[in-house]
């Protein structure tokens, strides 16, 4: 069973710019598409956009945010097709990615694990006990390729790193854990590639034009790759081409 043309889609961590970029894609390809969108902040609209759009503003690294987001879900007529979880950290106004162990931080390690960890984490938790038999879902979470264990050759970025990895096996496990409860489920991680956004901003100084991309140019091939996806590919974490890398 292949996922295209979902049409009820849920979009968490709705105010990033990936994210955004996601749902306009979204509704450029499927303009009458249901859209429940998650964020700490308020509801956005989206251009050409013919079909409902409801909005849970909640922050999902807060374990309160269970239970908001379930309520939320269940309150709709029914449950997404798709959910794209987008939420993540790289660094913040005090604390970045560390060059070394002299750098670490333990503030900072555990904010990045609950950030980049428990949004996902918690949007999990909050669907589970909704999931049904026969409605297979596909479940991506945004991740990135620096949290592959195998694909690490440079060091450095330890909390990112670390809490991406974690991310990864959450991933990992949740494909095995929803593909044994609803046959034909999908779980999969995805790195967007580096794309011009507030996450990426700091660090776009060393990055050939070439290898920047816009978050639509992101979003369009996400979408494309998302559209291929059937229940075979879940428990992998892919690349932005549809490629599988190296958990
Ligand atoms: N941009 C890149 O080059 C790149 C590369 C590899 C991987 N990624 C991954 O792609 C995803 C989206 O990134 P982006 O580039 O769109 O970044 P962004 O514009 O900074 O968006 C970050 C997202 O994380 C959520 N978030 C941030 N702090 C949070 C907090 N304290 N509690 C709950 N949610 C929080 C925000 O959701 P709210 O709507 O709730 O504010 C927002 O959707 C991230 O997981 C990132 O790691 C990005």
């Amino acid at each position: 069973m292949s996922f295209a043309n979902p049409e009820s889609v849920l979009v968490a961590g709705a105010s990033g710019g990936l994210a955004r970029a996601l749902g306009a894609e979204l509704v450029r390809r499927n303009p009458q598409v249901q859209l429940l969108t998650v964020s700490r902040g308020a509801k956005e609209g989206f251009v050409g956009h013919s079909g409902s759009h409801e909005h849970l503003t909640t922050a999902l690294d807060e374990t309160a945010s269970v239970d908001a987001a379930r309520e939320f879900i269940a309150a709709q007529e029914r449950l997404p097709d798709w959910v794209i979880n987008c939420c993540g950290l790289l660094h913040t106004d005090t604390h970045g990615p560390e060059k070394s162990l002299e750098q670490c931080d333990d503030d900072w390690l555990l904010q990045s694990m609950q950030i980049n960890v428990l949004t996902h984490l918690h949007l999990a938790r909050a669907l589970s006990p909704l999931l049904q038999r026969r409605s297979p879902m596909l479940w991506v979470s945004l991740s990135a390729k620096v949290g592959s264990i195998e694909d690490n050759r440079l060091g450095g970025w330890y909390s990112y790193r670390m809490s991406k990895a974690a991310l990864n096996m959450l991933v990992k496990n949740l494909s095995i854990e929803w593909g044994r409860r609803v046959p034909g489920s999908c779980v999969v991680a995805i790195h967007p590639g580096t794309t011009d956004t507030e996450l990426s901003k700091p660090f776009q100084a060393n990055i050939p034009a070439d290898k920047l991309y816009t978050p639509a140019q992101s979003a369009g091939r996400i979408v494309d790759v998302l559209e291929k996806l059937d229940a075979e590919d879940s428990g992998q974490l892919l690349f932005w081409d549809g490629s599988v890398l190296p958990w």
